[in-house]
């Protein structure tokens, strides 16, 4: 192996440069064969991914693509989920290999071996028929992370019902809304879970959600916290552990489903106010993350694999669930914060469990660094073979933090980029074989076309700002969104595509620039979408609830760069009357955006201005708005209507930051 990059201890690289991934690595990686990039030619290539699975009906053709962009993969196969997630690994004699390691907030410990997750799941797969779930019926899920959610995620899997997970911490509000759009009759909950040690009620969440549907409900509630919480169950309200105890030693068949059913449905923010429904298929997807947790996760089944994130969440259910219980892995699913008891949480987990790959976002790494190389240096981390990160950008000093710190200079880190609607990681290096360039994701993934285009959709030159598109359909892609097909070619498929010459280019969403050789950096949305610790947040939907608030005129959310956060949300308003009430009304908005989202989307800042900056058609130019958060150079000012107001802003904002750095 080369190692002009300086690999190795004796001689790290500086900040920032390439380095190759190490020898000791490469010999034992899923992927070495330095050729695939160039094999991945067609869509056939993917039958590698789908080799990974076990199909009860083979597949006739692998790419359908006459009704682009609505691909079909797979097409003619027929597979369950869970089968491939639970049985098959029982069959192989692999009963009682650990599936879940589950760490709890309180340093519970509870480990679920394939066997015991089979018979869980197919408790409630009953339980949930027997309450008249059928196929296709979609099944909310609103759970923290304990093991009942991906255990309720299999069982639903398991009857072909589609599951619709809803972050725990969302709000009662977002939760109703989610449901009724999905005209989800069933829902998974709990009475309530610890919160930095405070029992946290989240049954009263859901009452209030059940409130405000047109449609009744039935709900299975899962009891976290025993005397701690009480609760009453209600009409429609069943108990989970009674269920199971009904239930008890029976198994449910899994449903065979068409490789393109609907296995899940996943919200997440869009431009708009409305959260789109994403709509995952079920052969494709579980090929896709099947097959990137073996390639760039470089997933073994003797490993124990950890990926911190939340289940809620795109990342937790590709690769906290489905990836690695499909490669029948050991998968750790940590339920509390990484500060709690202490700072040293998440590497006593790493060294207790001897923890061989672990994934995380740019956000927390950035925490790890600013308390300090102190915490993770009193743990042995030395099990850990490869790291990844996922949901933003890292810049190149975190990044070596990352490698020296947790990985001790001998892990290679994959920058993984991808989305909610991608399924499945797009962009990222192979580690048994590509160069890592700090700060850059990297080649797009075999068999994924990734180019970053300008306006017109031609290419840019190396080095230049563009936007990401995916120019070939790959398998783990959205299949619409569940609001309409309309609504997926209007969000996706109308920038950079010409159905004229049959030419359906994806659009993320996001800007990007590439190198000569290749290498994708991710600079952030283009979109009125703003990224907060690693999740994405809609500015128009933080904007509306800001605008329900008393005396509240108008507003602009725009997102500031923040160290601890990756973007912090900024939130200029004006009030009716320009209203000298203004403590009263900055906690009134913080209050409506916690109730109506959540508080991951409180506002770091509310800034008050009498006007917000115009266009002379009336359009509020959000750009100045961002420039002068991120004290950036303001550009062209001349189509304002009212350009005294920048200065006004400006001078607010110093005022208040003088303000803040006296406090
Ligand atoms: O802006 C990109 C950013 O996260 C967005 C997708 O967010 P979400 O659908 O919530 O999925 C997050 C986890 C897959 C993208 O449009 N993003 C994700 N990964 C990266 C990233 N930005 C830079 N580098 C990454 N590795």
């Amino acid at each position: 192996m080369d190692d002009r990059n300086g690999w190795g201890r004796e001689r790290p690289a500086p900040t920032g440069l390439p380095r190759n991934p190490p020898t000791s690595f490469v010999e034992q990686a899923n992927v070495t064969n330095e050729r695939i990039h160039e094999e991945f030619d067609e869509p056939a290539s993917w039958e590698r991914a789908a080799d990974l699975l076990a199909w009860d009906e083979p597949y006739d053709t692998v790419l359908e693509d006459e009704e682009a962009p609505f691909y079909r993969w797979f097409t003619g196969g027929t597979l369950n989920a869970s089968f491939n997630c639970l049985d098959r690994h029982i069959e192989a004699g692999r009963k009682t290999h650990t599936a879940i390691r589950w760490e709890g907030k309180r340093g519970e410990r509870e480990t679920y071996t394939y066997q015991d997750l089979f018979v869980e799941v197919n408790e409630l797969a009953a339980a949930l028929r027997d309450l008249g779930v059928g196929e296709d019926d979609v099944v909310t899920i609103y759970l923290p992370m304990i093991p009942e959610l991906p255990i309720a995620m299999l069982a639903c899997a398991r009857i072909g019902a589609p599951h619709s997970v809803v972050f725990a911490g969302l709000s009662a509000e977002a939760l109703a809304t989610r449901m009724d759009a999905a005209e989800s009759e069933y829902l998974l909950t709990c009475d309530g879970y610890y919160r930095r040690g405070d029992a946290f009620n989240q049954k009263s969440k859901v009452d209030n959600a059940c409130i405000a549907l047109d449609h009744d409900v039935q709900t299975i509630v899962v009891d976290r916290l025993g005397d701690d919480l009480p609760h009453v169950l209600g009409d429609g309200e069943r108990d989970y552990h009674d269920l199971r105890e009904e239930f008890s030693g029976e198994t449910v068949d899994p449903v065979a489903r068409d490789a393109e059913d609907m296995l899940f449905l996943m919200y997440t923010s869009g431009t708009t106010g409305e959260p789109k429904g994403v709509v995952h298929s079920t052969g494709g997807y579980l090929a896709h993350v099947a097959w990137t947790s073996h390639a760039v996760l470089d997933v073994k089944p003797e490993d124990t694999y950890w990926c911190a994130a939340d289940i809620g969440w795109i990342t937790g259910h590709s690769y906290i669930v489905y990836g690695p219980l499909a490669l029948g892995t050991t998968t750790v699913m940590y339920e509390g914060t990484p500060d709690y008891p202490d700072r040293a949480r998440l590497w006593e987990i790493v060294d207790r469990n001897a923890v061989d790959v672990f994934y995380t976002a740019p956000t927390a790494i950035r925490a790890f660094m600013k308390w300090g190389a102190e915490y993770p240096a009193k743990h042995d981390l030395s099990s850990l073979r490869l790291l990844g990160s996922v949901g933003e950008p890292i810049s190149p000093r975190p990044w070596d933090w990352y490698h020296e710190r947790i990985g001790g200079g001998e892990c290679p880190i994959v920058d993984t980029w991808w989305q909610t609607e991608t399924g499945a990681i797009t962009v990222s290096t192979l580690p048994g074989i590509d160069e890592m360039k700090p700060g850059s994701a990297g080649p797009p993934l075999p068999g994924i076309d990734a180019r970053v285009v300008d306006d017109s959709g031609t290419e840019v030159a190396p080095g230049e700002a563009g936007y990401l598109v995916l120019a070939r359909p790959w398998p783990g892609m959205a299949r619409t969104l569940y609001d309409g097909d309309d609504r997926f070619l209007e969000e996706y498929w109308t920038q950079f595509s010409d159905p004229e010459t049959d030419r359906w280019w994806y659009f993320s969403g996001d800007a990007a620039r590439i190198d000569e050789d290749g290498y994708i950096t991710v600079l952030g949305r283009i979109d009125d979408v703003i990224n907060v610790s690693g999740r994405r947040l809609s500015t128009m939907e933080i904007e509306s609830a800001i605008a329900g608030v008393d005396g509240v005129a108008e507003a602009a959310v725009v997102g500031r760069s923040s160290d601890a956060n990756g973007t912090d949300v900024y939130a200029y308003v004006s009030t009716e009357g320009h209203s000298e009430n203004g403590d009263a009304i900055r906690e009134a908005i913080v209050e409506s955006v916690e109730s109506t989202i959540g508080p991951i989307a409180r506002p770091a800042e509310v800034i008050f201005t009498p006007e917000l900056p115009k266009t002379r058609s009336g359009k509020i130019m959000r750009r100045l708005l961002a420039a002068v958060a991120n004290d950036e150079e303001l550009g062209d000012t001349s189509a304002l209507r009212n350009p005294e107001i920048v200065g006004e802003i400006q001078a607010e904002i110093g005022d208040e930051g003088e303000a803040n750095e006296r406090n």
